[in-house]
C-alpha cells in the first residue's frame, strides 16, 4: 500500500516497531558494558550507511563520560545542542528523545539549576535512555512516555524544544508543531534538526507520490516536509522568526539500502539529483512573548 494511504495509527506503529528493535540491540550493549566514551555507530536515522547521521555528527569531547549505549543509539541527522545555543537553567524538551543522547548532552549545558525531559513513543527506546540516564549519573533529566501530537507537558513550562530526525517521522505534523508551541513558555525557542526536501520532488519521470511510496517513512525520508511546508506549519502553529538552514545534503551513497527497486532503474544522474533534495537541515523558530 502506498505510504500516503496508511493512517496515522499505522505509520506510528511501523515507526514503534522499528525504533523498539534497535532500541532492543542497544539495551543489550548498555547491559552489557559498563564503560563510556565516544564509538562510531552503525545505526542511523536515514539509511544503515550514512555517514551523515548518528554520533559521528557530534564532537568528539562532546561525547565523552557518556554511557557507549547512548552514543552507539545515536539516530539523529543533525545535531541540535550546535544550533540551540542552550543556556545553564534552562528547561527543555526533546521531541523523540530515542536512546537519550541529545537529552544528556543537553543536560549538561543548562546544568543543575536547568532540567531536560525526554519524550518518546516507543517503551523500549524509554527504557533504553532512562538505563542510559542511570548510567551518566544525570540528575536532571526525566524520560516520559509520549506522542509529539499530544505532548505529556502543561502549557508554557519549556524554555528550549530540541528534536533529532523526528518531526519527519510524525504522521500529523501540524498537531506536533502546535504541541511544542503550546508547551513552550512565552519567548520560548525551537531548535530542530531535520530532514527537509529542499525545492520539491517535481520534474522527475516519476511522480512525488511514487518517490515518497517508495521510500521508508520509519527511515525518516519518506515523510520530509519540504522547506515550504515545513515554514508554512510553523507559521500556522504561531511561530515566528522562522530560519530554515540546510547543513548536509544527501548523495547517493547516503541512501544506499534504501532506494526501491524503480528509483534505482533511473538514470543514475537522475537518481543522484533526486537524492539531493533530501538534506539535514537545522530549524529554528521563536513564540513571540
Ligand atoms: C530517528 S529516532 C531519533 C532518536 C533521537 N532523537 C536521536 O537523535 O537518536 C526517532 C525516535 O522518535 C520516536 N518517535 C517517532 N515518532 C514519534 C511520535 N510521533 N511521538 C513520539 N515519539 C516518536 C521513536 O520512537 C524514536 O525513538
Amino acid at each position: 500500500m502506498s505510504t500516503l494511504l496508511r493512517t496515522p495509527d499505522a505509520i506510528k506503529s511501523e515507526v514503534q516497531n522499528r525504533y523498539g528493535r534497535i532500541a532492543d540491540e542497544n539495551l543489550q550493549v548498555a547491559v552489557a558494558s559498563s564503560c563510556c566514551g565516544p564509538s562510531n555507530t552503525s545505526s542511523c536515522c536515514s539509511t544503515d550507511n550514512s555517514s551523515s547521521c548518528g554520533s559521528p555528527l557530534y564532537l568528539g569531547e562532546d561525547l565523552t563520560d557518556l554511557p557507549e549505549a547512548a552514543v552507539a543509539s545515536s539516530l539523529g541527522c543533525g545535531n541540535p545542542q550546535a544550533i540551540a545555543a542552550l543556556q545553564p537553567g534552562e528547561v527543555v524538551l526533546d521531541l523523540g528523545s530515542g536512546g537519550g543522547l541529545d537529552v544528556l548532552l543537553a543536560a549538561r549545558q543548562v546544568g543543575p539549576t536547568g532540567f531536560v525531559y525526554g519524550v518518546d513513543m516507543t517503551d523500549k527506546m524509554l527504557e533504553l535512555a532512562r538505563t542510559n540516564a542511570a548510567k551518566s549519573g544525570a540528575t536532571n533529566v526525566e524520560f516520559r512516555k509520549g506522542e509529539l501530537e499530544s505532548l505529556p507537558l502543561a502549557d508554557g513550562t519549556v524554555d528550549v524544544i530540541i528534536s533529532n530526525c523526528v518531526v519527519n517521522l510524525s504522521p500529523e505534523k501540524d498537531n506536533a508543531l502546535s504541541e511544542a508551541y503550546r508547551v513552550l513558555k512565552p519567548g520560548g525557542r525551537l531548535a530542530i534538526s531535520d530532514i527537509v526536501v529542499d525545492g520539491d520532488l517535481s520534474g522527475f519521470p516519476v511522480s512525488e507520490a511514487q518517490i515518497r511510496a517508495g521510500l521508508s517513512w520509519a527511515g525518516c525520508i519518506a515523510g520530509a516536509l519540504t522547506s515550504d511546508q515545513f515554514t508554512q506549519l510553523l507559521d500556522t502553529a504561531g511561530f515566528a522568526e522562522i530560519d530554515i538552514a540546510i547543513q548536509h545534503r544527501y548523495n547517493l551513497g547516503d541512501f544506499l539500502g534504501e532506494l526501491p527497486a524503480e528509483l534505482q532503474s533511473l538514470e543514475p544522474a537522475v537518481v543522484q539529483e533526486l537524492v539531493g533534495r533530501f538534506t539535514s537541515s537545522a530549524i529554528r523558530a521563536k513564540k513571540a512573548n
